[in-house]
């Protein structure tokens, strides 16, 4: 069994319906961690000898966020730049991620059909989410498919629960990997 380690960012969380949801629906899982990030560090400064720890104690890492600015709310990206260290995440000595997998779970208020060439948001997500997964790939990981759910303003919480029945699906998908 995989051990899965969501890391969640939303600097809003009074405000949000979906991914309170999804948040939710995976906590006190077997095998899951699950980490709010904006709950542990209020000021943004991350100890980053904590989350190194965590990260060589799971299998599995969910960058777990709504889409903000065509990219991940700050702490995620403060996150990435602290945590994942020269000689730990990558260059030389680097490996100790090696061979573990990622995945993001994001919300967009845009609809899907924005996400494309002719849409308003002109690219599409595999597109957006490159330095996601380059950045997953220069740390020797393997970046899955995303779990994107979008167009959330307009979704009923009949559809929100049936979303977040989904993602806790996937969890439980990749803590079988
Ligand atoms: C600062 C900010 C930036 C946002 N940027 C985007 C964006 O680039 N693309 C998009 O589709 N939605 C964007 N949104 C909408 C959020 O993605 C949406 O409100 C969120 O996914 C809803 O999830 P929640 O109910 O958990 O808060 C933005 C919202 C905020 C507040």
């Amino acid at each position: 069994m995989a051990r899965v380690l969501i890391l969640f960012a939303h600097p809003a969380l009074h405000r949000s319906r979906v991914n309170v949801s999804l948040m939710d629906a995976v906590q006190g899982m077997e095998g899951v961690t699950f980490r709010d990030l904006y709950e542990e560090y209020p000021n943004l400064h991350i100890d980053f000898e904590t989350e190194q720890e965590l990260l060589l104690e799971h299998d599995v890492i969910v960058w777990q966020h709504p889409f903000y600015w065509y990219s991940a709310p700050a702490i995620l990206k403060e996150w990435q730049d602290v945590v994942l260290k020269y000689g730990f995440a990558y260059g030389e000595g680097g490996t100790k991620l090696a061979g573990k997998k990622v995945m993001s779970a994001l919300t967009t208020g845009g609809p899907e059909e924005a996400y494309q060439r002719e849409g308003y948001n002109r690219y599409t997500m595999k597109e957006l989410l490159a330095p996601f997964d380059q950045t997953a790939r220069l740390c020797g990981m393997e970046y899955l498919e995303p779990f994107v759910i979008h167009g959330v303003r307009q979704l009923t919480d009949e559809q929100i629960q049936a979303w977040a029945q989904r993602y806790k699906q996937c969890i439980l998908e990749l803590r079988n990997l």
